[in-house]
């Protein structure tokens, strides 16, 4: 699925017409980290500067200028939403215990669980007290529902961490919750904010919600395919954490009981010894369970892309959306 770098569509391409206003997202992110606590810009600035995306920034600047918007509510908004990714991954990151996040230490393996904790926390409440320097109710009483449905979405993983026999119904409810509404809730920022019409904000609010669907199944497939030095976290660690995702559930749908066994008792171990990881590579491989997963992905991008396209007449805006559902699929990190 990721065939040469050179064919994966590129992020700063596809932001193009937005770059400049990205930049000053980055100026508005940096300006909220001042504190007197000197530890707050000290550990804000290294996960900043640690190389993210940008995806749903990039999402809710493209969604307004692409609706017409002209003025600098998108700036800050943007870097609310940035705001609440950090908080949520710094969190993830102590809940999911892994070490590394962009190619470098989490920050909890550097500062600690306790301060770690602390600064998600601060994050999260700096990004509505940032929401609610605007006037726009609405825009605020949207980013508290989609980073509420993302706790959920965690908690509501944590339940069913461990347990082979999650359904798929109840994973896709997981991934919707944890990482689709905050896409949404990007795009449709954006079409708050251009003021467009009640059947334009729909379909933005769609296309971010398969955008985002489509991003975390990549992102679970990314778990078995690729290698720590590219994707910047580490490998295998969905099934070291107990986490059953969407191409180990195709798995067992496809196989019998020895192979739930087999699952279940990783799961439950919480390791997954070099015999087992490469019992369950060749498994996958060999039921076409990772094919199978990605092309769920592939179904969910094209209807993001699709809602797009139907909504909006052509712009480079629309364009930038658009080659993002591309870009879902063949991101390698
Ligand atoms: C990681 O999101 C969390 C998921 C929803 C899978 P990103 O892949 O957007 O993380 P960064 O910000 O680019 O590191
Ligand atoms: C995504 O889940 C985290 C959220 C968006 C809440 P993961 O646990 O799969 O994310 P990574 O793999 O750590 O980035
Ligand atoms: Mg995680
Ligand atoms: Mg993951």
């Amino acid at each position: 699925m990721n065939p040469s770098a050179t064919s994966v569509p590129d992020l700063s391409r596809i932001f193009e017409p937005v770059r400049e206003t990205l930049g000053r997202v980055e100026q508005e992110f940096a300006r909220h980290l001042e504190s007197k606590v000197e530890l707050i810009p000290q550990m804000g600035k290294y996960i900043q500067m640690s190389g993210g995306k940008r995806v749903r920034p990039a999402v809710l600047l493209l969604a307004a200028k692409m609706c017409g918007y002209t003025g600098d509510r998108d700036v800050l908004n943007a870097a609310v939403v940035e705001f609440i990714h950090t908080a949520t991954l710094v969190h993830d990151d102590i809940i999911d215990e892994a070490e590394t996040r962009r190619g470098r230490l989490a920050a909890h393996s550097r500062w600690g669980n306790d301060v770690t904790v602390l600064l998600g926390d601060y994050l999260y409440i700096r990004s509505m007290a940032m929401a609610l320097t605007q006037d726009s109710l609405e825009v605020v009483r949207l980013l508290c529902e989609v980073t509420l449905r993302m706790i959920e979405g965690e908690l509501y993983q944590l339940t069913k961490m461990g347990d082979a026999a999650i359904t798929e119904e109840e994973h896709l409810e997981i991934i919707r919750r944890k990482t689709a509404y905050l896409f949404s809730g990007c795009a449709e920022i954006g079409g708050v904010l251009g003021n467009c019409s009640p059947e334009q904000r729909v379909a933005l609010r769609e296309y971010g919600f398969n955008l985002g669907i489509a991003f975390q199944i990549v992102d679970d497939v990314l778990d078995y395919t690729s290698e720590e030095t590219v994707l910047g976290k580490p490998i295998g660690g969905d099934l070291r954490e107990g986490k059953v995702t969407l191409p180990v559930i195709l798995l067992q749908q496809r196989t019998g009981p020895e192979v739930a066994a087999l699952i279940q008792q990783v799961v439950t171990d919480r390791q997954v010894t070099p015999e087992a990881w490469h019992t369950i590579k060749g498994l996958l491989e060999t039921h076409g369970a990772v094919d199978a997963a990605y092309e769920r992905a592939v179904t969910f991008a094209a209807a993001a892309k699709t809602h797009l396209l139907d909504a909006f007449p052509p712009s480079v805006e629309r364009d930038g959306l658009a080659s993002l559902t591309d870009y879902v699929l063949q991101r390698d990190r």
